[in-house]
């Protein structure tokens, strides 16, 4: 009986072109990798759809201080953070992440997490309770999304960075707490959220504002601290969730707020408390990881990430006269999709970049509104000039 009813649904998702597929790379995160095609046969691909966007997932000093940090600490972490599962790596790694923050987030406290789905989860969780209100974004990520379904308090949704309307929404609101969320960088968009005026509205309704970073950490701000940093904020208002799975080159990810906030999520977020603290040795790896991205070699990669966005717009944009229903987003970020809009079609054109030896990932629904489909294209800081031309020349050709 459940074996039928999954597959009809499964039939469902394959009539609305949205079946899903994994494919194995056999070789490091990096613009070029070799990837089994679902023949089963390897073949070495230019990528453009990694988030590893400052290229440090493949960088031999990121490798060798994990391989120092397991010799240090050995494996597993064994038990969840408040068992026996927090290290020296873990609270060296929550020092640094706090004095980051310390000039951006008064009486700043940080707590490092799993993974960014867990971070977002958490903080949505523990902070909506029933006594607040949550002000979300439209195009927020899943895990945001996700932790607006998990929370106890009333979720109020606004048209994407529609500031009109989040203020209207503030202004009705009698909540005792009001929780605005938002990405920073939206991740299937590219575009970055007006936070200097969110931030604003927080101050005029005495809300709080929860930021996802995720695509702005590493790759914004002159010491590639992020979206703070790059619009210079300043508040005790601001909670902050960063991931290190994407520029970071790792895993991993963190909450940054007010030590009250943090003490309150150490006490009472579950999905802080009830999980295995991730490998020491990844948190310890993640101290070189912020050396690199604040010091020359951040800032060289971020430099080279903002002259390959122009050539790669410059180029799409001379393209999109002979192709009226293509729709290359507004972004100033690495994450540059080209909007195409139906299923069958981004696979078509996903399938045919492929078969030029190129892995563009063809974004559909859920993830992206219906009729939005796009091929989401990021760029990594490793990319050179001649692969950006490389895509640009097969985008002029596949049909
Ligand atoms: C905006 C945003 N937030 C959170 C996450 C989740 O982070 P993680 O991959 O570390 O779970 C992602 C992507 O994975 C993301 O794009």
């Amino acid at each position: 009986m459940l074996l039928d009813h999954l597959q009809q649904k499964l039939d469902a998702i394959e009539a609305q072109s949205l079946t899903r597929f994994l494919r194995a790379a056999e070789t490091p995160t990096a613009p070029r990798q070799t990837v089994r095609g679902r023949d089963g046969v390897a073949r070495e691909l230019l990528l453009f759809c990694s988030n590893d966007y400052l290229g440090l997932a493949a960088e031999p000093a990121l490798r060798d201080a994990l391989i120092e940090g397991a010799r240090r600490y050995g494996a597993g972490s064994g038990a969840s953070h408040l068992i026996s599962g927090h290290s020296a790596a873990h609270e060296a790694l929550d020092a640094r992440l706090a004095a980051m923050f310390a000039a951006h987030i008064p009486k700043a406290r940080a707590l490092s997490f799993s993974t960014g789905y867990m971070a977002n989860l958490a903080v949505v969780t523990a902070l909506g309770d029933a006594d607040a209100q949550v002000f979300s974004d439209s195009l927020n990520h899943a895990s945001l999304i996700d932790g607006c379904r998990l929370a106890r308090a009333e979720i109020k949704r606004y048209a994407h960075v529609d500031l009109t309307e989040l203020r209207s929404l503030l202004m009705a609101s009698t909540a005792k707490i009001k929780l605005i969320v938002t990405d920073a960088v939206f991740s299937m968009d590219g575009d970055i959220a007006p936070l200097r005026e969110i931030l604003t509205l927080a101050n005029e309704f005495d809300a709080w504002l929860i930021v996802d970073d995720a695509h702005g950490f590493g790759v914004l701000g002159e010491q590639g601290h992020g979206a703070l940093e790059h619009f210079g904020l300043v508040s005790e208002r601001l909670i902050l969730v960063g991931t290190l799975g994407k520029s970071a080159g790792l895993s991993g990810a963190f909450v940054v707020a007010h030590e009250t906030i943090t003490e309150y999520l150490l006490q009472a977020a579950r999905p802080y408390i009830f999980t295995t603290a991730a490998m020491p040795a990844v948190a310890h790896a993640l101290l070189a990881a912020f050396d690199l991205i604040e010091g020359d070699l951040g800032r060289a990669r971020r430099a080279a990430l903002v002259d390959l966005q122009a050539r790669l717009r410059r180029g799409i944009e001379a393209q999109l006269a002979r192709r009226p229903h293509w729709r290359l987003a507004a972004s100033e970020t690495p994450v540059q999709p080209l909007i195409v809009g139906g299923n069958a079609e981004v696979m078509r054109l996903a399938g045919a970049l492929e078969a030029r030896g190129l892995r563009v990932p063809g974004i559909r629904p859920p993830t992206v509104p219906k009729g939005e489909a796009r091929l989401r294209i990021t760029l990594c800081a490793t990319h050179t000039a001649a692969d950006v031309d490389a895509l640009l020349a097969a985008l002029e050709v596949i049909e």
